[in-house]
């Protein structure tokens, strides 16, 4: 096998009460990385397309690339590699773009090079790009994205990721107001200690939200998404938030936040039919407010990485 070409998909990440440990992934969009064998052992970044041409060549600084470096380098594997890169999401959309691509290139070489190794394994490496792009070290993109489906991320320290289980009709909204907000700056603004009763708030609605999933309780989820910590103060950060919010709501959805740390903002919902309706209207709420913005429907993504032709 001389060439692989790898999907990895976009994650909504915090998914509300879960502030950096809990993510689900999406159909769409999603990240390409192509990777193939080249003389020499060198790795090189040939191309980048879409919507990532401000993206770094350099191999070290670049999150796909950089996390290939990280997993051939801890098996002492030198092989010249060549990797194409297709970026199908904004860079700072919230939809876990760099994760993507840390993802997709791992899988790929995993592939390539017949390593055979688990996805714990590839977790690492990925991180460690996403830790290069990002600056910071939350696994809630990269590990949702690598799993797909519904993660949990229970700890960190030793990792210890948990696939929930979810109702087979949950269908997400998600839109993309057309601005970009650096991961790094939106954690920058967050309190670095919490109260109490922040603490008591988001655990009771993180374990709601969790229950509503396993037991497909949709009231349950449906009051279990608010967020304590990250999303009062990154509201601010995103001119149409509540306007969005509230035309969500209006529109049956089971809540409204926001993606990772945004502008991308989702919501759920029990019909293809309702998330189309509540896509049209967040979008409207966002224009309203002068911001363009691309809408996603899609089911939560069961399967994350995959090989594609
Ligand atoms: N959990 C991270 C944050 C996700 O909210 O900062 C970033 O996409």
């Amino acid at each position: 096998m001389k060439r692989v070409r790898v999907f990895a998909p976009a994650t909504v990440s915090n998914v509300g009460p879960g502030f950096d440990i809990m993510g689900f992934a999406l159909e769409k969009p999603g990240d390409e990385v192509e990777v193939s064998i080249s003389r020499g052992t060198k790795i090189r970044i040939r191309k980048i397309t879409g919507e990532g041409k401000r993206l770094p060549y350099d191999p070290l600084k670049n999150t796909a690339t950089a996390s290939i470096i990280s997993l051939l380098k801890s098996l002492d594997i030198k092989v010249g590699l060549d990797v194409v890169i297709k970026k199908n999401m904004g860079i700072g959309s919230g939809l876990g773009s760099s994760a993507a691509s840390s993802v997709a290139g791992v899988f790929a070489v995993n592939k390539l090079l017949n390593l055979k190794l688990p996805k714990s394994e590839l977790l690492k490496h990925a991180l460690n790009g996403e830790i290069i792009s990002s600056g910071t070290l939350h696994a809630d993109n990269v590990a949702t994205c690598l799993f797909g489906g519904f993660v949990l991320i229970r700890s960190y320290d030793p990792l210890d990721i948990i696939k929930i289980d979810y109702p087979k009709n949950l269908f997400c909204t998600v839109i993309y107001p057309q601005i970009e907000i650096k991961t790094n700056e939106a954690r920058k603004i967050l309190d670095k200690k919490v109260t109490r009763e922040v603490a008591i708030s988001q655990a009771g609605n993180a374990s709601g939200l969790i229950a509503g999933l396993l037991t497909g309780d949709v009231d349950l989820i449906s009051r279990s998404m608010k967020d304590f910590i990250a999303e009062p103060k990154r509201a601010k950060l995103i001119p149409c938030y509540n306007e969005v919010r509230i035309a969500a709501l209006v529109n049956g959805a089971m809540n409204c936040n926001i993606s990772g740390s945004g502008p991308s903002m989702f919501s759920f919902s029990t019909s293809e039919r309702d998330a189309k309706r509540i896509a049209s209207a967040m979008k409207e709420a966002s224009l309203s407010k002068g911001l363009k913005s691309v809408s996603y429907i899609s089911k939560i993504n069961r399967r994350g990485p995959v090989v594609i032709k």
